[in-house]
């Protein structure tokens, strides 16, 4: 069966910046530590005031396009996921076709094109679509252009607000791949949940606490119904695992119950029995509560033992690297994540041909996937192609009036007029209304 996945992948984040620890913390009367290392963020991208889903999600495709010197001819499909749609009729991918053609010669009138909802998962599930539209042998040959784009800006003084993203990433689909191939394998777990949503509003409805724990329950229904079609996981499968990640600190919590997952019965845990003893099971219990307390107990000596630490460095802090300068971007956080996994492999001199990544996604509502997906030997040349550092250098950084200023003129209901802080060039800009209520773009030399 000839490989399915993603051949080519370009990041585009918002142009501003916001300082998490030295201006958000102080404004809000927090320590800066809560930031840094509880939730493991240092800083947010924020979209400039002629910045949208759709000129972040066309400038990376752009770019995208540009880089694999590539016609709308060449696209069959393009598919947008993203939570921050403003329009519940006309879909984000015809205005950033609308966007390319303006760049191009030819068009994209032959390309089906759509957009996906399901909170965070739905650039995954994009992926599915094209890669089940490759599969089914409709594509004549053509690739699909799946783009993730999201502003995730929560109400001002919600808890959420410190994990506030944005940005996109484009990711060409097709066969026999560059960059890796997806596996045929998936896991689902998938629920009825009121953890986030947004019920025709902008800005989320969210219970955090509880949306912490609805992703963990989630994640671990995927991964044992992953194993159930590809096998048990074990530790040395997988070179690195990136995860969605809404925050650093949220994949940290997310890790600890998937390794106590993959080492249980095997050696490590035989090996780390005589340190901390063996996992709890629930038989020897007389009650929830108590298999719960020393469950607990487990899981707070297993992080603290250096097998954890050192696959903990090694599997998962690469993927957050990103993430931390960023925040969450929602439906492309997933695929900042691989890209952040992918581009340590590279600094490190790591060779990663034929090595695999466990993939989790995971969407409010609520639902996560696990799938596997193997690099391919082009790996290389397309992360080398990233220029995702000097984007993030280039940020204009905010004070905390100009962030106040950006978030009220990225609020639908607000009519405030911003300055740009930041000056386009070779980029797609939001060049104001139509007729009809539809926006405008243009595209800035
Ligand atoms: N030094 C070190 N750590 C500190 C600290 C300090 N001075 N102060 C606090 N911390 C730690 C806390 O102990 C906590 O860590 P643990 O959870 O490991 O205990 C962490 O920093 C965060 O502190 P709080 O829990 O007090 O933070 P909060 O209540 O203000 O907000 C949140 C946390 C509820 C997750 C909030 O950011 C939120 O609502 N976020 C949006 C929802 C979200 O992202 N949920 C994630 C799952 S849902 C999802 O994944 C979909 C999606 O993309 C939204």
């Amino acid at each position: 069966m000839t490989a399915v996945g993603i051949d080519a992948v370009e990041i585009w984040t918002g142009n501003l910046k916001l300082d998490l620890p030295g201006t958000f913390a102080p404004e809000k009367g927090e320590d800066p530590e809560k930031y840094t290392k509880g939730l493991g963020l240092n800083a947010s991208s924020f979209p400039d005031s002629y910045e949208d889903i759709v000129t972040m999600g066309a400038n990376a495709a752009h770019r995208l396009m540009e880089r694999k010197g590539l016609e709308p001819d060449d696209i069959g499909r393009i598919d947008v996921a993203t939570e921050s749609a403003f329009d519940n009729s006309k879909p984000v991918s015809t205005y950033v076709a609308g966007c390319l053609e303006q760049v191009y010669d030819g068009d994209f009138h032959h390309a089906n094109k759509g957009e996906r909802k399901f909170a965070c998962i739905a650039g995954t599930q994009s992926l599915d679509d094209a890669y089940n539209w490759i599969r089914a042998g409709r594509s004549r040959g053509r690739s699909a252009l799946v783009i993730a784009t999201d502003t995730a800006l929560y109400a001002r003084g919600d808890d959420g607000e410190a994990t506030q993203g944005a940005g996109a990433v484009a990711m060409l689909i097709s066969e026999d791949p560059n960059l890796v191939e997806l596996s045929a394998e998936q896991g689902y777990g998938s629920a009825d949940e009121t953890d986030f949503l947004k019920p025709n509003q902008q800005f989320p409805s969210v219970d955090g606490k509880r949306s912490v724990q609805v992703y963990l329950a989630r994640m671990r229904e995927a991964l044992e119904d992953f194993e159930s079609v590809a096998g048990e996981v074990h530790e040395e499968d997988f070179v690195y695992a990136p995860f969605h990640t809404p925050f650093p600190g949220m994949v940290r919590k997310a890790a600890l119950l998937a390794y106590r997952h993959v080492i249980r019965d095997t050696e490590i845990e035989d090996d780390l029995a005589t340190e901390i003893g063996r996992q709890p099971r629930p038989e020897a219990f007389d009650s929830d509560d108590e298999y719960r307390d020393a469950l607990r107990e487990y899981m707070d000596s297993l992080k603290r033992t250096d097998r954890y630490a050192e696959w903990y460095e090694a599997t998962i802090d690469p993927t957050l690297t990103i993430a931390r300068e960023v925040g969450n971007w929602y439906t492309g956080s997933v695929h900042v994540a691989r890209a952040s996994a992918l581009k340590h492999a590279l600094e490190s001199d790591r060779e990663m041909t034929g090595k695999k990544l466990l993939i989790g996604s995971y969407g409010s509502g609520a639902q996560a996937e696990i799938h596997s997906e193997t690099v391919r030997d082009g790996w290389e040349e397309e992360i080398t192609a990233l220029n995702i550092d000097e984007q993030l250098a280039e940020r204009y950084e905010m004070t905390w009036d100009d962030y106040e200023e950006i978030h009220d003129a990225h609020n639908h209901e607000m009519d405030v007029d911003v300055e740009e802080f930041t000056t386009p060039s070779e980029e797609f800009v939001f060049d104001g209304w139509g007729r009809m209520g539809e926006r405008k773009y243009r595209y800035v030399e």
